[in-house]
């Protein structure tokens, strides 16, 4: 039997993932699980609650805890938060104990998207479309500091910059689930792409994937 139509759309901080994923969510009618945000939830409630990012087992306590009903904290958008979640999802348990709520999203059977590092090489190599979302780290610092000045962030672009350099070799390095392309994920540079464009040669590569999957 063929699995459900699961998109992955992974990659880097600010590729245009998100916008990417939400756009195929709509054309396709599917669900999405931003599975970024469940990382950012743990970083900034384990801060909140006084407790050391670098501390596994109390991350892992409050991933354990974790309800999607907890995600729609305008806290978990900002920038301190993306930080956060970077240093508690390097810690295996907290990985862990984010998995099933993850894996029971994958297995609905009317499909998914899912967006996020590790969702087309972890949660759901069996996916029949994947998509890694790339750009240069100037680009996405750039598109980052547009969108974090527009919530009300005073950060300079050199920070940001920084800052993305700093998670993109975090989240590439750990040894759990690190971020990378799975090896029949369709590579997709949007550095010289506008949101449209980006959302367009998305919906090319889904299409090819889904006649492939209609046809099995
Ligand atoms: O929006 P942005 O790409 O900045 O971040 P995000 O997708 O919300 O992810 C925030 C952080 O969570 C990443 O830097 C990763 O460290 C972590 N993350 C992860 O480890 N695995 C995922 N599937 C999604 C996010």
């Amino acid at each position: 039997m063929r699995p459900p139509f699961v998109i992955t759309v992974d990659g880097p901080a600010a590729s245009g993932k998100g916008t990417v994923a939400s756009g195929l969510a709509a054309v396709y009618g599917l669900p999405m699980l931003d599975s970024g945000l469940l990382y950012r939830a743990v970083g900034v409630l384990a801060q909140r609650a006084g407790l050391d990012l670098d501390d596994a087992a109390a991350a892992a306590g409050i991933a354990q805890g974790l309800t999607v009903g907890q995600l729609t904290d305008p806290a978990f958008r900002t920038r301190a938060a993306g930080e956060a979640a970077s240093r508690v999802a390097v810690h295996p348990a907290v990985r862990l104990a984010l998995r099933e709520l993850q894996l029971s999203f994958a297995r609905r059977p009317g499909g998914a998207v899912l967006d996020g590092r590790d969702q087309g090489t972890v949660i759901c190599p069996e996916a029949p479309a994947k998509l890694y979302v790339s750009a240069s780290p100037e680009v996405r610092a750039t598109r980052r500091w547009k969108q974090l000045a527009a919530q009300g962030e005073a950060v300079t672009y050199d920070e940001i910059l920084a800052d993305i350099v700093r998670r993109d070799e975090r989240d590439g390095s750990r040894a759990d689930s690190p971020m990378r392309p799975a090896p029949d994920a369709v590579l997709l540079d949007t550095s010289e792409m506008t949101i449209e464009q980006a959302a367009d040669a998305a919906r090319r590569i889904v299409e090819a994937a889904r006649a492939r999957w209609e046809a099995s």
